[in-house]
């Protein structure tokens, strides 16, 4: 996979070069390319922002650099065609489901803006030529989109074939398609068997598989009960066999009218 990132600050992407993404681009599994955007102005302080029209706070990014940079690096390889991401927080959220959409392409070119984001023509004049996804990661601002660049990349290099040491362990993610879909993952342990006066559930230890993976589904339900219940209540309860309903119920979880599960109202009102 090929991957181009436009910054005006390519030291931030350093990280890149480290760790499991690093590893992958040493092995020639990816192709990372990082552009600083002032190499397309051509003014004495290499311009790239200025005032928004209609008034308002901060500064935009001008459309020359952008038009000229995304036209020299999609120009770049006549055979392949970029999907190109532009991280704003005003975009489509990033998903594990996207990431894996996203593993599957050839090119990634990575816009990440500074400022209040970018003229909105470049935008529309690529997205009438290539694949453009605006992606938020999130519900909060940040200074730019280049700590989005990273999340977004590690997401994706991880699901890349051959680049996770083990491929089944992207298999039980938490948000992974399949039968632990909507379920976060429940709590991991590894040696010693005793910490700190702390053993280990005894479960773990009985080399019974199939009471192991029952153990670990009824705390991906404790976990995610806990702390995402909308991932509860908006999925399609007839993922749920007998023994989810179980755990379910003992959590305090009851299927509603549409058969969709809520916190039983009893429990609510303790
Ligand atoms: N740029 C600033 N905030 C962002 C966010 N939440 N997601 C993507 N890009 C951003």
């Amino acid at each position: 996979m090929r991957l181009d990132v436009v910054t005006i600050f390519p030291e931030y992407l350093a990280p890149l070069n480290v760790s499991l993404v690093g590893k992958a681009a040493a092995r020639g599994q990816l192709d990372v390319r990082i552009h600083d955007l002032r190499g397309w102005t051509h003014d004495k302080h290499n311009t790239v922002d200025d005032t928004p029209y209609g008034g308002g706070p901060g500064m935009v990014m001008k459309p020359d650099p952008w038009g000229e940079a995304l036209d020299e690096i999609t120009g770049s390889d006549p055979d392949a065609e970029p999907v190109i991401v532009v991280p704003t927080p005003s975009g489509r959220p990033f998903t594990q489901e996207l990431a894996v959409e996203l593993s599957a392409k050839p090119w990634l070119v990575f816009t990440p803006a500074r400022y209040e984001g970018i003229d909105r023509r470049v935008i529309d004049e690529y997205a009438s030529r290539y694949d453009v996804r605006e992606v938020s990661i999130g519900d909060y601002v940040l200074a730019g989109g280049e700590a989005p660049v990273l999340v977004m990349v590690e997401a994706i290099a991880r699901l890349l074939p051959g680049v996770l040491g083990n491929a089944a362990s992207h298999q039980d993610d938490s948000f992974a398609p399949g039968p632990m879909a909507n379920l976060l993952e429940g709590p991991v342990y590894t040696k010693p068997p005793e910490w700190r006066g702390r053993g280990i559930p005894e479960v773990l230890l009985s080399g019974h598989h199939g009471k192991i993976a029952r153990w670990r589904r009824d705390e991906a339900f404790r976990r995610t009960t806990a702390n995402r219940p909308d991932l509860i209540e908006t999925a399609d309860p007839a993922a749920y066999d007998k023994k989810d309903r179980e755990i379910l119920s003992i959590l305090g979880w009851a299927p509603g009218p549409d058969g969709r599960f809520g916190r039983s109202p009893e429990v609510v009102e303790e």
